[in-house]
């Protein structure tokens, strides 16, 4: 044998190494979908307006009944343990991203050395799900002092998302006021610079409420919810930055008196916030709908102009509750509202608070949607 024929099937043996290799690869990286381009990244559309649908786990089993062509994003659920990868191609099939939704420990945030592990682990499932970026969502409270670890642990995380592949989306949410609502604080003038758009989270607006007294109040109030997104504007983000979640949920409250104008008081809690929605029970739109529907439970309906939203009483025997909540009408004045102050769009939270069985329910709730093009 010659030098020349060990070397030709060495180079073919190594041929044949790296070309092994290389299909174990494909093979891992693999689309799972039925059509191969539903594993591209979906990247934001610039030009059109922003719409967002956040899931449940529950949506894993009928996300099929969602009008998913309405939509241009959705944010999976938070600390997503039962991700479908089918749901991922069905999403892609029309073209809707979807985004990662991460909550990081406040230990995480807290210590500049953990993010570079972090944000590398969390890129990793992003290419690994075939998913188009991420949409932080860190919940727990975090004072002005400390506010710039979060906007590091999201930069770094978004900088080098963008250099894996520069079409990844980023996003970040934020409660309905910027005014370190609960407690979370956040650098937004410097947050708004690493991050494609900013979804302010306008509901639960309850807690902001000194008292007490405590009275049963909307989720969602119009003037109220709208005022602090200007104020996050004036804050230093720019108006197509910003997109405006509103709720698909309410709450019940147990009046403790009533007085004739409807006015309901409730519980106060034994430390701060002394007035807050978390006395009362959250309640989706279907589970509102249903009360309505039922002849027994002796429900009256009512509109508040203060906050443009639908309320409920129920009388049973001695004991009285209010129910605040959004429906088809409160959704689209502010909805419109969004529109004409031309931000970068809305969101929906969440899909999974409807009977996809009741089809006007499915009908009037999606269609609101439309009111934002
Ligand atoms: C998500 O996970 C983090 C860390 O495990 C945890 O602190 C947080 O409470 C979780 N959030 C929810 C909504 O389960
Ligand atoms: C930050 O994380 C590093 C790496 O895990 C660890 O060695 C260090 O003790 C942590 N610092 C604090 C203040 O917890
Ligand atoms: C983001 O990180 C880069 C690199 O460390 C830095 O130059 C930039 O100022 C940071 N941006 C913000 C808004 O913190
Ligand atoms: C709406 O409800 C709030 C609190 O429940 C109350 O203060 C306000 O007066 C109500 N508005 C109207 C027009 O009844
Ligand atoms: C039903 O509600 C009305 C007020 O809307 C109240 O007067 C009546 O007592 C309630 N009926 C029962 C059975 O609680």
């Amino acid at each position: 044998m010659t030098n020349l024929n060990i070397l030709t099937i060495l180079s073919l043996l190594f041929i044949s190494y790296s070309y092994t290799s290389v299909e174990i690869e494909n093979n891992v990286r693999k689309c799972p979908c039925k059509y191969s381009d539903s594993c591209d990244i979906i990247p934001l559309q610039k030009d059109k307006k922003i719409i967002i649908g956040f899931m449940t786990d529950l949506g894993y089993s009928f996300f099929r009944f969602y009008e998913m062509y309405k939509l241009t994003t959705v944010f999976l659920p938070l600390n997503d343990t039962e991700f479908l990868q089918d749901f991922l191609c069905y999403a892609h099939e029309q073209k809707v991203s979807v985004l990662l939704r991460v909550d990081p420990t406040l230990k995480v945030v807290l210590n500049n050395s953990l993010h570079r592990q972090w944000a590398q682990e969390t890129i990793k499932t992003v290419q690994d799900r075939y998913l188009d970026g991420i949409n932080f969502d860190f919940q727990s409270p975090l004072d002005f002092d400390h506010a710039s670890y979060y906007t590091s642990l999201v930069n770094y995380t978004c900088t080098n998302l963008r250099v894996a592949n520069k079409e990844y989306q980023c996003s970040l949410n934020m409660p309905w006021s910027g005014d370190c609502i609960d407690g979370r604080c956040y650098n937004v003038y410097s947050i708004a610079e690493v991050v494609d758009y900013i979804v302010i989270l306008s509901f639960d607006v309850q807690d902001d409420e000194d008292g007490p007294p405590c009275y049963a109040r909307a989720n969602s109030p119009f003037y109220q919810g709208l005022g602090a997104v200007v104020v996050y504007v004036e804050a230093g983000l720019a108006l197509k930055q910003v997109v405006v979640a509103l709720p698909w949920y309410g709450y019940m409250y147990d009046c403790l008196s009533v007085d004739k104008s409807n006015l309901c008081t409730i519980k106060e809690r034994t430390s701060e916030p002394y007035c807050s929605d978390r006395v009362g029970k959250k309640m989706t739109y279907n589970d509102f709908v249903s009360l309505i529907n039922n002849p027994k439970a002796n429900v009256t309906s009512h509109w508040n102009s203060t906050y443009m939203s639908p309320y409920l009483m129920i009388y049973n025997g001695d004991s009285i509750q209010q129910g605040w909540y959004d429906n088809p009408m409160s959704l689209s004045f502010k909805i419109n509202a969004v529109k004409q102050m031309e931000l970068g769009g809305i969101g929906v939270y969440n899909m999974d608070c409807l009977s996809y069985i009741d089809d006007m329910q499915v009908r009037e709730m999606w269609n609101t949607l439309d009111l934002i093009n």
